[in-house]
């Protein structure tokens, strides 16, 4: 049996496949870091499509006089179960930030990285006593609890100084925030947006990616890059796609080449996983190399290994509340449902139903069809799954 990775590998290139133009197009993007100029750039695709591992691939293959930061919002999130701030997020980056500068030996960011190191001591202590220091880089630092706006200014202000005194060792920094979405969980996303592209604007040597789980026409994404949103459609937009029928084949060619398909088995193969590389390898994983799998050995297979192929989904299904749970099972049985029709089905109130659609779409799990306004399940393998162990075990999963 084949072993794919379920999750990013840390060898990231023995199992990195291809997205050579994403890859490219993305540094072209970057490269304008050396002139001065920086793009801002937001990422979107379905889940398990690999905007993470490509990602991660691409810092991973920048140049060494480009500082890089990778934060990851669900982390912050699960941690806080559920409680998001602006300020964990800013508290996040900015020791990021600082774990970037660490090797660097220059005199002045050496300087500023342990004083930073203290900043972040005293930030996670609540105590903002700083008085002493004075400022970082000519950026003063936040001295008082809640002071949001100098703890906000400082963190937005330091990539840029980096770079400004590294006496030409850094030519620029670039920022990912992956699962951008759950910032929709702040009371306050728009602002938060808002005060990022206030710094972006002024900055020609930090460059900021946002990706997430949500499709490209969301709400979420028509907040920071719609035409009302905070980067008013200056932001470059990139949707990762599924791998096509081709480079599915030529995946499995190159990754799995012991598992044999007949055309027509290999057409059901590419239906079930729609070319998305999470199920690829969670798929190829179930499958074993004697024999040849027909259309009805994939089917066969698809439904006996379903646990295995949705793993993806089973981790996120346990993260959720009962009353995630119970929207996503009212959507499943009675098909996309508006408002109305959701509303009358579920047993709690009102603004508890619009408090949990609101985190579901946030988590990238449902989304809202914009013309008929009905909520729908964004992942099919989500809705095949909970209808499979609803038909087996008589219940949804609990
Ligand atoms: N280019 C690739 N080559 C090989 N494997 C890949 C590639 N892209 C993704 N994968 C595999 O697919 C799975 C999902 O990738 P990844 O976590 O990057 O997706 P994602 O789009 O970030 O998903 P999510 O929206 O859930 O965060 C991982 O197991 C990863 O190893
Ligand atoms: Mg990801």
């Amino acid at each position: 049996m084949p072993i794919l990775p379920l999750g990013i590998p840390p060898d990231l290139e023995k199992f990195f496949f291809n997205r050579e133009r994403e890859l490219k197009e993305l540094k072209t993007f970057l490269n304008a870091l050396y002139e001065n100029v920086s793009q801002q750039i937001l990422i979107t695709g379905y889940r398990g499509v690999g905007k993470t591992y490509l990602l991660k691939k691409l810092l991973n293959d920048l140049p060494d006089d480009i500082l890089t930061v990778y934060i990851d919002i669900s982390k912050i999130y699960g941690i806080q179960k559920g409680k998001l701030t602006e300020e964990l997020i800013l508290r996040n980056l900015l020791s990021s930030m600082n774990s970037s500068i660490k090797e660097i030996d220059t005199g002045t960011i050496k300087k500023s990285y342990s004083a930073v190191k203290n900043v972040l001591g005293g930030l996670k202590l609540k105590k903002y006593n700083f008085k002493a220091a004075g400022r970082i880089l000519g950026i003063s630092i936040p001295e008082v609890e809640d002071d949001y706006e100098k703890l906000s200014h400082f963190v937005m202000e330091l990539p840029q100084r980096i770079v400004e005194s590294s006496d030409e060792k850094i030519k620029g920094f670039v920022i990912v925030i992956d699962e951008f979405q759950l910032i929709g969980q702040l009371e306050n996303p728009d602002a938060f947006f808002w005060m990022i592209r206030s710094y972006t604007q002024e900055q020609g040597r930090v460059s900021y990616i946002f990706t997430g789980s949500t499709s490209k026409m969301s709400e979420i994404v028509e907040k920071i890059n719609g035409a009302q949103g905070a980067f008013g459609g200056r932001m470059i937009q990139f949707n990762v796609e599924p791998f096509s029928e081709e480079k599915t084949k030529s995946y499995l060619q190159e990754k799995v080449s012991g598992i044999k398909f007949s055309d027509d088995g290999f057409r059901r193969f590419y239906e079930c996983t729609r070319g998305i590389p999470a199920y690829l390898n969670s798929f190829c994983n179930t499958m074993s190399e004697e024999g040849t799998y027909n259309g009805e050995k994939v089917k066969k297979t698809f439904f006996e290994k379903m646990d295995q192929i949705a793993v993806m989904w089973i981790r996120i299904w346990g993260t959720l509340s009962e009353n995630e749970k119970e929207i996503l099972t009212s959507i499943v049985e009675g098909g996309p449902l508006s408002w109305s029709e959701l509303e009358r089905q579920v047993t709690f109130s009102k603004g508890t139903l619009a408090k949990y659609l609101d985190v579901l779409k946030n988590k990238g799990v449902i989304s809202l069809y914009p013309v008929e306004r009905k909520y729908t399940i964004e992942d099919i393998m989500l809705k095949t799954w909970l209808k499979h162990r609803n038909e087996i075990d008589g219940y949804y999963p609990p």
